[in-house]
């Protein structure tokens, strides 16, 4: 029998440890993959097509994992209707940003495919955009799921705002480690924060406990935008180009930190190659050279970590159980994927 390669291994691993979160989940999981897709359907066979390869293409689906973990941790171990439309609402919302994004970033992959502007053009991208928006909205409006709703328009807006926040720092190159950690605070971890207020919402779990789950999705949503980041920095395959962030002007944590840490000389070299010289590939190449010498990388790896001992450290409050141990593994997932 040959010896798997170790990179075979490693993914193996992952395997292994994704099928131990999904344990205590596995029903609900199953269950909501079928009302996912049937919430997206429509009379438009243009948007049907386009619509099933979207779900034929799955993601990780952390939000909705967090959704049903964190209600059955908070509501003894039941789920109901309104947990699983909170599930799919946010799984919606966050495609739909997906779709967007990527008319946004000018990119071509997503999930290991094309992505759907890459395919169909950003006008139909947009519009299909818009399309999972309010299919996502109408299913908490239709069901009067009132309180669910509030929590996940919040972080609508704020995702807005924190794309637009980011637009505005890439045309004038001044941001700084605040504004850096607002615009990830806005544009990524307010839907992981919302989906864990949700799922302690969904089963009515007293407004403190609803709260303190937000914190902790805040918290790991913080992480896993460092960690996407640092993403943009590797070769690795994850399934979305790497290495664009600079070409489309926009500084992420380790790029600041090493800026901050630089003499007056090699501050202009490194602002005017992102300002000047962001298409020239081999220049870029020498950005995340001195970056990655600079301790960026380093620092934005420990950094993340300190977010997610704070998440770890929230859970902590709660007693033992299948749940709580799949949380866990969660937010030691978020640091260690490789995807
Ligand atoms: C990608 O989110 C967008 C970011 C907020 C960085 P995910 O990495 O959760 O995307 P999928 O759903 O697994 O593709
Ligand atoms: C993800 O942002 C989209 C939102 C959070 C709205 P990015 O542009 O940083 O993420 P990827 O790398 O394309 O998934
Ligand atoms: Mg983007
Ligand atoms: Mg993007």
């Amino acid at each position: 029998c040959p010896k798997p390669s170790p990179n075979f291994d490693y993914l193996w691993n992952f395997m292994k440890i994704v099928s131990r979160i999904k344990l205590p989940i596995e029903t609900e999981m199953e269950l909501f993959e079928k009302k996912f897709s049937a919430s997206m359907s429509s009379k438009v066979s243009l948007l049907n097509r386009i619509t099933h390869y979207v779900v034929n293409r799955k993601g990780k689906q952390m939000r909705p994992m967090f959704v049903f973990l964190i209600a059955k941790m908070t509501g003894n171990g039941e789920v109901n209707e309104r947990t699983y439309r909170g599930a799919s609402v946010i799984e919606l919302i966050h495609t739909a940003t997906l779709v967007h994004d990527d008319v946004v970033d000018d990119s071509n992959r997503r999930r290991g495919f094309f992505s759907i502007n890459a395919l169909w053009k950003n006008k139909i991208a947009v519009l299909v955009g818009d399309y999972l928006l309010s299919k996502g909205l109408l299913l908490s409006i239709d069901n009067d799921d009132f309180d669910l709703l509030k929590i996940i328009s919040v972080a609508v807006r704020e995702m807005s705002e924190g794309e637009l926040l980011q637009i505005e720092k890439a045309r004038r190159l001044d941001i700084t480690e605040e504004i850096y950690f607002e615009i990830i605070r806005q544009k990524t971890a307010t839907l992981i924060a919302a989906c864990c207020a949700m799922g302690a919402r969904s089963v009515m779990a007293p407004d403190s406990e609803v709260e303190k789950m937000r914190k902790f999705g805040e918290l790991i949503g913080i992480a896993f935008q460092i960690k996407d980041d640092l993403f943009d920095y590797g070769n690795e395959r994850i399934g979305k180009p790497t290495g664009i962030d600079i070409k489309e002007q926009k500084m992420t944590l380790p790029l600041i930190y090493a800026l901050n840490n630089s003499s007056s000389e090699e501050k202009k070299w490194l602002i005017n190659s992102v300002k000047n010289h962001n298409k020239d590939k081999q220049r870029v190449k020498e950005v995340i050279t001195f970056v990655k010498n600079n301790g960026g990388l380093d620092y934005a790896v420990t950094t993340m970590k300190e977010y997610q001992q704070q998440a770890l450290q929230l859970l902590e409050t709660y007693p033992a159980s299948p749940y709580k141990e799949s949380l866990e593994l969660m937010v030691n997932y978020v640091i260690d994927r490789k995807k």
